[in-house]
């Protein structure tokens, strides 16, 4: 049942402000501060490290991820790709705990990556949608993501409540390890249970974003850019992009860009630049003049300082409401999800059943 919707991927971005609190809420009692979860046998203060592995979108959650709990818990992360991990067999110690992050639970390369870990890891943990998987059977602790059944091949609400989930998960080990103060628990606290609000705020931008997907819409190449927190969702908004558009998408680093990627940049190549006003704002503006300087068309996905500051020259701008810093990939999640979707329409393909594409990846 779409609900109305013209294809269940609409209907899933739409549903992220319900589901996302749904996440929100099992991880975070109302009154408290802190962090609780289903199960209470994961220690951080027991563990060096963590190491974090995924396919696909999941893997974007993971990297954002590893922003988090650098900052946050001060806790070393190190993040792969399943089909990568699984057969360089890395040591692993015995301090660590092995995430994995998977919607389905049931991916090949996640699960064997997962049979790795057994027996050489302090806590396999996973992060996932369906309490029934494989993944989660084979789990020390299995942590749900609450999305609810996710129907469209191009994943959306599992994003973001991968993110959600991980996030709090950051700020359990934060608040274990004594690395952020009661006060700074609060304000990620707060700044989560007003995440439902802001992601419908977000949603209701679907005009100003379908108007700058009908421009992507007849493009070849599009370029996103991000730094930071914003760097794996630049690599999610172009996975999105490609996939469901078969419009050839990249995700850089914005520092990345002189490094090569600056070569392609003429009047045929739009570039999605997804900035809120943060600490690097300033070096991404930069490297979005750089862009422009070469006749690149930039689509600024910012908040009304970031706009107001920063929007001589661009070619359209997607306004964000403004957000606590560490939760902006969350919010600006939705307007890289939309634009691939107003593309995809704009271009007839199948974007519930995008070519070549399987919901579950269940072989290698
Ligand atoms: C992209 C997408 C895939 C999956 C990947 C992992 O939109 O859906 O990249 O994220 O195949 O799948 P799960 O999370 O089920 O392990």
């Amino acid at each position: 049942d779409k609900a109305g919707h013209k294809h269940f991927m609409a209907k899933e971005i739409a549903e992220q402000p319900v589901v996302v609190a749904e996440a929100i809420r099992s991880y975070l009692p109302t009154g408290g501060d802190r962090v609780v979860l289903p199960d209470t046998d994961l220690d951080f203060t027991k563990l060096d490290r963590l190491t974090m592995v995924a396919c696909g979108t999941a893997f974007y959650a993971c990297l954002t991820a590893k922003y988090w709990f650098e900052q946050l818990a001060k806790m070393p992360v190190e993040v792969d790709i399943a089909s990568e991990f699984r057969y360089r067999e890395p040591p692993i110690s015995d301090r660590t705990a092995a995430l994995f992050v998977s919607q389905s639970g049931e991916t090949a390369d996640t699960l064997a990556a997962l049979r790795y870990c057994e027996g050489k890891a302090d806590k396999i943990v996973s992060v996932i949608n369906v309490p029934e998987s494989s993944i989660a059977r084979e789990s020390d602790i299995a942590l749900p993501i609450h999305a609810g059944v996710e129907i469209g091949v191009a994943s959306t609400k599992a994003f973001t409540c991968q993110l959600s989930v991980l996030l709090m998960l950051a700020l359990k080990a934060a608040a274990d390890r004594g690395t952020l103060t009661d006060e700074e628990l609060a304000d990620h606290t707060a700044a989560l249970r007003g995440l439902p609000t802001v992601l419908n705020a977000a949603l209701d931008q679907d005009r100003a974003i379908r108007k700058s997907a009908q421009r992507l819409s007849e493009a070849r190449d599009v370029l996103f850019l991000g730094r930071g927190l914003m760097y794996p969702l630049a690599m999610e908004g172009a996975l999105k992009l490609k996939e469901i558009s078969y419009i050839h998408a990249e995700g850089y680093a914005s520092g990345e860009l002189k490094h090569g990627p600056i070569a392609l940049i003429d009047k045929h190549m739009p570039v999605v630049v997804m900035a809120p006003r943060d600490a690097v704002f300033d070096k991404t503006v930069s490297n979005m003049q750089e862009v422009m300087a070469r006749k690149g068309k930039v689509i600024l996905v910012s908040d009304d300082d970031g706009i107001a500051e920063a929007e001589d020259g661009v070619w359209s701008t997607i306004r964000m409401p403004h957000v606590h810093t560490s939760l902006a990939p969350i919010l600006y999640s939705v307007p890289a999800q939309l634009l691939a979707y107003h593309t995809a329409v704009a271009k007839g393909t199948d974007v519930d059943q995008p070519r070549n594409l399987a919901k579950s990846v269940t072989v290698e």
